[in-house]
């Protein structure tokens, strides 16, 4: 079974990443809007048989990339392809993974269940919550980049180096950072009061003095990220931040609320496309040569 990458309009440049490190060319296809908002996808190429990767994260704007990223599996299908894997490395709707005030959809179930009836199985990269795999029906892959971002971080951290997570839902993420740089993990207390704003209850750890390293699976807004570094600068952490994420989805006024805080580095993957935002010391680490060589094994293994 031969093997082929298909992209959306999500991260073609990921996409050409993977497919280079694989040496194959993308498969051609186009994705076209209509006028009352309707998209329309057509693969060109011919992949009967083929083992078909679809490189598509559901990254802003999430509900268009995740019906591009239907449309394309279904396009793939009536071609007749032999397998069909998503490649979702950013999963939007992973937050929605239970009901809090009882009257919410679960959106990330409802995602799960949608890929699960057009692809044989799904990869993807540091979900929101891992508990979310068990919303699978179909086989999923889930990797994870904090080693590469661990590996980017190691330069500059130092003795005086603390990992912060910046709310109680990052600490086992923090203490995989910990233990990668041997560094000691303080934490947040935070509650959200709106999809842009939090407040903060309390810093817990020995923050005085030290640099602070905050790492988080995603950033949207920026607003937890902001407020987590504003309370560590009040308990009297040094000015030198360093922020490390896999997800940058950089929403909103993010840029500029980032842009009034002393950040030495901002270092995420590529997981979400973004143009170049110079007013940033972001630094992208690309996960496309560990998903190349992923699908290579998959491909290899399960031909
Ligand atoms: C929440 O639990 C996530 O891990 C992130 O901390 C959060 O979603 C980031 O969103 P924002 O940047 O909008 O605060």
């Amino acid at each position: 079974m031969r093997l082929s990458i298909v992209t959306g309009r999500a991260n073609p440049v990921l996409a050409e990443a993977i497919a280079s490190a694989l040496d194959i060319r993308l498969t051609s296809c186009t994705v076209k809007d209509f006028p009352d908002g309707e998209l329309q996808v057509e693969v060109h190429d011919d992949v009967r048989g083929q083992d078909v990767y679809v490189i598509q994260p559901t990254s802003p704007p999430v509900s268009n990339h995740l019906l591009e990223l239907l449309l394309l599996a279904d396009a793939c299908n009536r071609r007749g392809a032999g397998r069909l894997t998503a490649v979702v490395p950013y999963f939007g709707y992973a937050r929605q993974d239970r009901r809090v005030k009882g009257a919410e959809a679960v959106g990330a179930r409802l995602v799960a269940d949608l890929l699960c009836t057009r692809f044989h199985r799904i990869l993807t990269i540091d979900l929101h919550n891992p508990a979310i795999e068990g919303f699978f029906a179909s086989h999923l892959e889930h990797l994870s980049a904090v080693s590469l971002l661990a590996d980017a971080l190691r330069g500059s951290v130092s003795r005086d180096s603390i990992i912060v997570a910046p709310d109680l839902g990052a600490v086992k993420l923090a203490q995989r950072y910990a233990d990668l740089l041997n560094l000691p993990v303080a934490y947040i207390q935070k509650v959200r009061l709106s999809g842009r704003e939090v407040s903060i209850r309390s810093v817990v750890g020995e923050v005085y003095g030290r640099s602070p390293v905050v790492i988080d699976d995603m950033i949207s807004t920026g607003g937890t990220m902001v407020s987590a570094i504003e309370a560590l600068l009040d308990h009297g952490c040094l000015p030198e931040i360093t922020i490390a994420s896999t997800h940058a989805l950089l929403v909103s006024d993010a840029a500029e609320r980032f842009a009034n805080l002393t950040l030495q580095r901002m270092i995420v993957t590529d997981t979400v496309y973004r143009s170049a935002e110079e007013s940033l010391p972001i630094e992208t680490v690309s996960v496309g040569g560990m998903i190349a060589d992923f699908l290579k094994r998959m491909h290899e293994t399960d031909a």
